[in-house]
């Protein structure tokens, strides 16, 4: 008995992350994330794509699942924002609730020739899979390998259609645009919360990624302010809810996300009079977090920076600020930089800054490449963590130097 009680303690205290590993749903308390034992939750990750062209999480054709994750693990990373396009839910309900096999999904995105030579490299890399393995079925192995070394999951839906985000007029800006059905979208997100049901590290879902005022049609234009953006949200919130109560929801506000501010101060939601008010998501108030985004690479100031991300809603993490009104956890799920500039004033003044500022925060981007970005195969990916083929870090300097530390930072208070 003594034994095993003496054991058991061991390997506790050696496994004891990966033992209460992931300790979900998370609930929201103030300005904090809390895990069912009641820890306080602080995640450092960053961005892995599976929304563009193909709509199968980027990277495969260089590298295994296993190994990527075992990468992002070994910087200590404990998060993954994994990004979908609605359009892959879309086809799948029109192709009657089966999703499209891989050989399909690489031949549509890439060409008959060029979709089977990376298909089979993906294949020989992941020999798991097979030429008729869904694209879902990707995700979700994804998401199981991220679970088995204690990595959570962010669903992030970033676009409408499968394709490289964002612009003013590629018609994914906003309700109504030409791609962004509202009816589609509220399907897609409560499709992907019920699938999500059976991912045990699923912490958290995004509504959708960069909202952003058309450019290219003043008709939708005028529909684009915070009374439209609250309507919407509500709708998505209620349904993801309803989907799947489990996961944490992340509104994301207007300008590519860069301003939550009218919601976080209490003011009007104009041209409308109402106001942001926690009654509206009636018995999962404690489900909410925000997001923000930041790409001002170019600032040479750190003080500008850190005031544009505190006045755009990061101060909903500060209620002590006599301005905030609604407390959120805050998360910048969003911000980055070609990786040979990593000793800019930006980078240098966000890793110091995230930590303490946040409840979290995801970089742009893991991937090297993209398997198609922009009607370009084997698209080069400068802001990327990992090189083009994924096989060492683009700029080890900047990890070893900055990223560790700002990751130990955030997760080991
Ligand atoms: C502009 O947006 C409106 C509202 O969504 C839409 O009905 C209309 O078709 C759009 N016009 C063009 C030219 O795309």
């Amino acid at each position: 008995m003594l034994c095993s009680h003496l054991l058991a303690a061991v390997a506790a205290g050696l496994f004891g992350q990966a033992l209460s590993f992931p300790s979900l749903p998370l609930v929201v308390e103030g300005p904090n994330m809390i895990d069912s034992t009641g820890a306080v939750i602080k995640v450092a990750g960053t961005n892995w794509p599976g929304h563009n062209d193909v709509m199968v999480p980027e990277g495969l054709q260089y590298k295994s699942i296993h190994d990527i994750v075992s990468d992002v693990k070994s910087l200590g990373m404990n998060v993954i924002r994994l990004t979908f396009a609605i359009e892959m839910v879309d086809q799948i309900f029109d192709n009657d609730g089966d999703d499209i096999d891989l050989q399909t999904a690489f031949s549509d995105a890439l060409g008959e020739d060029v979709g089977a030579t990376v298909l089979a490299q993906v294949l020989s890399n992941n020999p798991q899979f097979t030429a008729a393995t869904k694209r879902i079925e990707v995700f979700d192995a994804v998401v199981e390998e991220l679970n088995s070394q204690a990595i959570y999951v962010n669903l992030d839906n970033h676009i409408s259609s499968g394709e490289w985000c964002c612009g003013g007029d590629d018609g994914n800006t906003w309700w109504g645009d030409t791609y962004f059905d509202a009816a589609n979208w509220i399907r897609g997100l409560a499709f992907m919360a019920e699938h999500g049901a059976s991912w045990d590290n699923l912490m958290s879902i995004s509504l959708r990624n960069e909202l952003r005022e058309p450019t290219n049609n003043e008709t939708l234009k005028a529909t684009y302010n915070w009374e439209t953006w609250y309507q919407y949200m509500k709708r998505a919130a209620d349904a993801v809810n309803a989907a799947n109560p489990d996961p944490l929801i992340i509104l994301s506000g207007l300008n590519y996300d860069t301003t939550m501010q009218p919601v976080v101060r209490g003011e009007a939601l104009e041209p409308g009079t109402d106001t942001f008010s926690f009654e509206d998501f009636e018995g999962y108030a404690d489900k909410l977090a925000i997001e923000l985004h930041n790409y001002d690479t170019k600032t040479t100031s750190c003080a500008n920076l850190q005031g544009a991300l505190y006045n755009g809603g990061a101060q909903a993490m500060n209620p002590d600020e006599e301005s905030t009104v609604n407390v959120f956890p805050v998360l910048v799920t969003e911000f980055g930089f070609d990786q040979t500039e990593y000793e800019s004033v930006y980078s240098t003044c966000l890793a110091e800054w995230l930590p303490h500022n946040t409840a979290g925060w995801m970089s742009w981007v893991i991937a090297g490449s993209y398997y198609k970005r922009e009607g370009i195969v084997d698209y080069d990916e400068a802001w990327g963590l990992y090189n083009h083929d994924w096989s060492a870090w683009r700029n080890p300097d900047y990890v070893h130097e900055l990223l560790v530390a700002s990751i130990a930072a955030t997760t080991e208070p």
